[in-house]
């Protein structure tokens, strides 16, 4: 059973109180720990995936109902091609499964799909699944719930430059124009403006990594860090990982008028 206690789950903290006016617009969660979670229980890693997909169902609706208005989730990176082709192909599998089973319920709750990566690399069914889904949810005006899939951050940011040196070749652009808007309007998170940035960075299973994720957008954001495996995130959780957020001083740099 040891294997199975999580330290450092700031769920164990009782009577969390949350501010419904200061929740964090944007939430981003780098979802780890899948693999270990499966170890513990003698199952396999794709054991852990699957119940961490169960997991995405119970925190999209957690913080759709918190009021996030943004939820992404890093669901594979452009360095996960590099697992066994097992683990790859269950990956893949998981957006369509997830959507099959989940989209009445998104839209119920006015979740709207959305979706950053290099999608055309994803097989045809994962392709054509988030495609369906983000169609589906297209008149869903609630939180957006954005995957994160074939995503790295070097990746979109040279995809991103690439795209400002074409604008400046052909002459739409001045190089003495470029401004931090413009690298924001060249990047993945774009369409989700004015929440591009997330106000929140989560990652789970103890690991304390960016990885790869969304390294220009976290500038300002309140990184936080739980030793809980995905599989074990819940509402809970996330209601104590935003109380943690609410009780950090943020100053973008500048000072606050605390003493
Ligand atoms: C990291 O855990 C997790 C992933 C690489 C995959 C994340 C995917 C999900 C949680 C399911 C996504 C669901 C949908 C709907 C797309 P790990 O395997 O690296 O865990 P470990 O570090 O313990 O080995």
């Amino acid at each position: 059973m040891f294997a199975f206690f999580n330290k450092n789950d700031p769920a164990d903290k009782t009577d969390v109180q949350l501010d419904p006016q200061r929740v964090p617009a944007h939430v981003a969660i780098i979802m780890d720990g899948n693999g270990r979670w499966a170890k513990a229980r003698h199952l396999p890693r794709i054991a852990g995936h699957k119940e961490g997909m169960n997991t995405v169902k119970k925190i999209t609706v957690a913080a759709s109902d918190l009021g996030v208005k943004v939820l992404t989730l890093y669901a594979f990176s452009t360095e996960n091609w590099k697992r066994p082709s097992d683990e790859v192909n269950y990956l893949m599998q998981l957006p369509v499964n997830f959507f099959d089973t989940f989209v009445p319920d998104l839209i119920k709750n006015n979740v709207r799909v959305a979706v950053m990566g290099y999608t055309d690399k994803l097989p045809a069914a994962t392709q054509k699944a988030v495609h369906d889904a983000i169609e589906d949810t297209k008149d869903c005006d609630g939180m957006v719930l954005n995957f994160a899939l074939n995503y790295g951050s070097r990746a979109e940011m040279v995809t991103g430059v690439q795209k400002i040196a074409r604008a400046v070749a052909e002459g739409q652009l001045q190089p003495a124009d470029i401004t931090e808007k413009t690298v924001d309007q060249a990047l993945m998170t774009a369409p989700l403006a004015p929440y591009n940035d997330p106000d929140l960075l989560i990652r789970t299973s103890g690991e304390e990594r960016i990885s790869n994720f969304l390294l220009w957008q976290i500038a300002y954001s309140e990184l936080v860090f739980t030793d809980v495996k995905w599989p074990d995130f819940t509402a809970a959780t996330l209601q104590a990982c935003i109380a943690d957020f609410q009780s950090r001083d943020r100053r973008f740099g500048g000072l606050t008028d605390k003493k």
